[in-house]
């Protein structure tokens, strides 16, 4: 082999190697780049915005100082379309009036629309067309009361109940569903295991609806004499049925019997709910005895109503129920609902009910105050608004203490084992 050609060699395998070497740093620069950017984006940045007032806290601070960053105000719409033409030709700033309504005109030539808006220490709310809406406007959960002049009257109140019903789901459950979704009301269903599996599509379509998805364990035994492992068992289960017919495990919780205990409630990690009305139906069993029951028992707001539509008079009872109390102004609400709508972060404890009454008394778990104070979640201030003073409370409710309601005796469905012991937990 000749020097020429021994040389090529290696000249050649000096460049692979350099390009080898090349590739090398290449890669790991890459990779390097790559790790810096994960490390600003996800360890320092998130340090630096918290540090720099980016965080929620910090932005509510900022709200509360200019009126139009309060999540309950109105939009600001620039005028604009078809729909505005009458509003432009009157520029002035102020209240305007046309065929269609009220509207506001403020001094940069916007208007109001889509939410609550305080003006000169008045609360109105306006529609998507920026005119200002009376009588009851619906937000989240809750509804609000807008005099004829357009002002919010914190007094008038929506009177709310949540029909629960246990047991289930039966085969005229889906007649009920119907009869819910015609009237835009929601209820509770504390559903045994068993009942599930032999009903998923019901499940599947009171999720859809909105209705609520409660727990009434797998067997419907006394959970007091269970053990907490059985007890963890028997809403596991549940919960696993649930999952698997609606996609959700339950939300809330019912104890068979009425028979709970901290411990219990705590193994099941749920919030329990008792109820302000028996109508034993499951004894009635009898459509007219139970539309009497309830629409001639204590309906007082934040009641929940306690019915099983396993049986059949019991749904034909709810069928006529549910319109006749829509008709007479109630709001048919879930049992979170109701306690959203009352001010009531729900915890691992046992509810009731939500009477304004039981709420004043500061022993139900989780309650934040009075939601119909519109000014808490505004500036801060807000008395002059005449927004705070909760001056409706108590005004003809029944404050008689519950309790009595509690413990009218057994309850539930003959069908399974009742020990015959009745609702008093204390
Ligand atoms: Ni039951």
């Amino acid at each position: 082999m000749d020097k020429r050609v021994l040389r090529e060699r290696m000249r050649r395998k000096k460049r692979q190697l350099l390009i080898r070497k090349l590739t090398t740093l290449g890669i790991g620069g890459i990779g390097a780049i790559l790790l810096v950017v994960f490390i600003i984006r996800g360890v320092i940045l998130p340090i630096v915005h918290s540090v720099g007032g980016k965080e929620p806290g910090n932005t509510v601070e900022v709200q509360a100082q200019t009126a139009e960053a309060d999540p309950n105000a109105a939009i600001r719409q620039p005028l604009k379309g078809q729909g505005d033409v009458g509003k432009v030709s009157a520029m002035t700033p102020g209240w305007h009036e046309d065929e269609n309504g009220r509207w506001y005109q403020n001094a940069d030539g916007t208007y109001f629309a889509q939410g609550f808006q305080e003006i000169d220490g008045t609360t109105y709310s306006f529609d998507n067309n920026g005119y200002v809406q009376t009588g009851w406007v619906s937000k989240g959960v809750r509804d609000y009361f807008f005099n004829d002049d357009g002002s919010y009257n914190p007094n008038e109140r929506r009177k709310m109940l949540a029909l629960t019903f246990d047991d289930g789901p039966g085969e005229h459950t889906p007649e009920l569903l119907d009869c819910l979704e015609e009237n835009n009301a929601r209820a509770t269903f504390f559903m045994v295991g068993p009942n599930v599996q032999a009903h998923p599509e019901t499940v599947k379509r009171m999720a859809e609806l909105g209705c609520e998805i409660g727990s009434h364990t797998w067997d419907h035994y006394n959970l007091k004499t269970l053990s907490l492992d059985q007890v963890k068992k028997q809403f596991d289960d549940t919960d696993d049925a649930l999952i698997a017919a609606c996609g959700q495990p339950a939300s809330v919780a019912r104890a068979p019997f009425g028979e709970w205990n901290q411990d219990i409630i705590d193994t099941a990690d749920k919030p329990f709910f008792m109820w302000t009305m028996d109508t034993l139906d499951w004894q009635l069993l009898d459509a007219d005895a139970d539309y009497n029951a309830v629409m001639n028992g204590d309906l007082t707001d934040g009641s929940i109503i306690l019915m099983h539509d396993i049986h059949e008079p019991s749904v034909n009872a709810a069928l006529r129920i549910i319109p006749d109390l829509v008709a007479q102004g109630y709001k048919l609400v879930t049992v979170s609902e109701l306690a959203e709508a009352k001010g009531v972060k729900l915890q691992n404890a046992s509810y009731f009910g939500f009477w304004d009454s039981t709420l004043a008394s500061g022993e139900v778990a989780g309650y934040e105050g009075d939601p119909n104070d519109l000014s808490d979640s505004g500036s801060g201030g807000g008395d002059e608004t005449d927004l705070s003073d909760g001056s409706s409370e108590g005004d003809g409710l029944d404050d008689g203490s519950g309790e009595d309601d509690y413990s009218d005796g057994s309850g539930d469905d003959e069908e399974y084992l009742d020990d015959g012991s009745d609702y008093t937990d204390e």
